[in-house]
């Protein structure tokens, strides 16, 4: 059985999800309705725990099912139905990480505030999972460009491009202009979705999303040079995504490296890409080294310049 390949399903994904088989997909992400009452046109956001419980439990083992043993599942949700398919999947994966993202949404009263939405970063064996580590640019102050964060007296061991990403997601924000929004109640930033997938995929690799809603996924995994297989139930949401998809003529890169841009800068880039694109700069104590070596192969007319760093000068203590 082939995949269909890049191709928007329309269709319930448990359905649809039945024709895909078993161990082809790299990885699996899922952003389901909440269960909170949304305004969706197709289907009811507001059923019973229990049922609503018992769904989730089909979809999920159906994304564990067709991901590959290399892949990952990744489910985004508010953190109380989270706990849920934590257990769910406890059986069944590995627990990765629970990425926080740091995104606002609207008080409910007599609660805390709630300010992240979680991601559950799933693989599917315990070894031989892909990963990438992500880097994200160094966070500047907007108005006068200087770092947020004091690097001290350690600044020319910064790297080059910006951090690590940690699980804790301050840097991507919801989409709040109405410009850049569909008519979706829920929809995600691209640059959310080309993170996850820059960190679990290669070039080539194929990226499932059973909710695809307006084409978030598949918009970035096409922008990444990736494959998608993605389901939607609502035809409106179908046709959006596809009209969007059209308009994409070119891959997102820089220098030959898919990576994820907003707004004309890199967002995310993955650490092996960034290794290649942005060197590592010398820190100051390896540039002192370097001239001594200059200095000293002049001094001699040359005749110890092959000699190496290490071999000239004993590694400072
Ligand atoms: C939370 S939204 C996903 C939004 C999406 N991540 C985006 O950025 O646009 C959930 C989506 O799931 C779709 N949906 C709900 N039930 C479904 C089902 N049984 N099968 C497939 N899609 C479904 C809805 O139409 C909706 O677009």
């Amino acid at each position: 059985m082939t995949l269909p390949l890049n191709q928007v399903l329309l269709g319930d994904c448990l359905e649809v999800l039945k024709t895909i088989p078993d161990n082809t997909i790299d990885v699996c992400f899922a952003d389901p309705p909440f269960n909170l009452d949304k305004k969706y046109t197709r289907y009811s956001d507001q059923r019973s725990l229990e049922d609503y419980l018992a769904w989730c439990e089909k979809w999920l083992l159906e994304l564990v099912r067709v991901t590959k043993p290399t892949g990952s599942i990744l489910v985004h949700n508010i953190p109380r139905w989270l706990t849920y398919y934590a257990t769910i999947l406890n059986k069944h994966a590995h627990f990765r990480h629970w990425i926080a993202w740091d995104a606002m949404s609207a008080p409910l009263g007599k609660t805390l505030l709630p300010a992240h939405y979680g991601i559950l970063f799933y693989s599917k064996q315990a070894k031989g999972t892909k990963f990438y580590e992500i880097r994200a640019p160094h966070k500047k102050c907007r108005v006068c460009d200087s770092y947020l964060k004091d690097y001290g007296g350690k600044k020319d061991q910064m790297h080059p491009f910006g951090t690590l990403v940690s699980d804790v997601w301050t840097d991507i924000h919801r989409i709040r202009h109405a410009k850049r929004r569909d008519e979706h109640p829920c929809q995600l930033p691209i640059h959310l979705l080309e993170r996850l997938i820059l960190m679990t995929t290669d070039v080539g690799d194929v990226v499932l999303d059973p909710f695809l809603g307006t084409g978030t996924t598949a918009i970035a995994a096409k922008q990444l040079q990736r494959h998608y297989v993605c389901i939607d139930l609502d035809p409106m949401y179908e046709q959006i995504a596809k009209d969007k998809l059209a308009k994409i003529e070119e891959p997102t890169l820089y220098h030959g490296y898919a990576v994820s841009m907003f707004l004309g800068k890199i967002q995310s880039i993955r650490d092996c890409d960034a290794a290649q694109l942005f060197p590592k700069q010398l820190t100051s104590v390896e540039k002192k080294r370097e001239k001594k070596v200059k200095q000293a192969a002049q001094a001699s007319n040359g005749h110890i310049a092959q000699l190496t760093l290490p071999e000239m000068i004993p590694p400072a203590v």
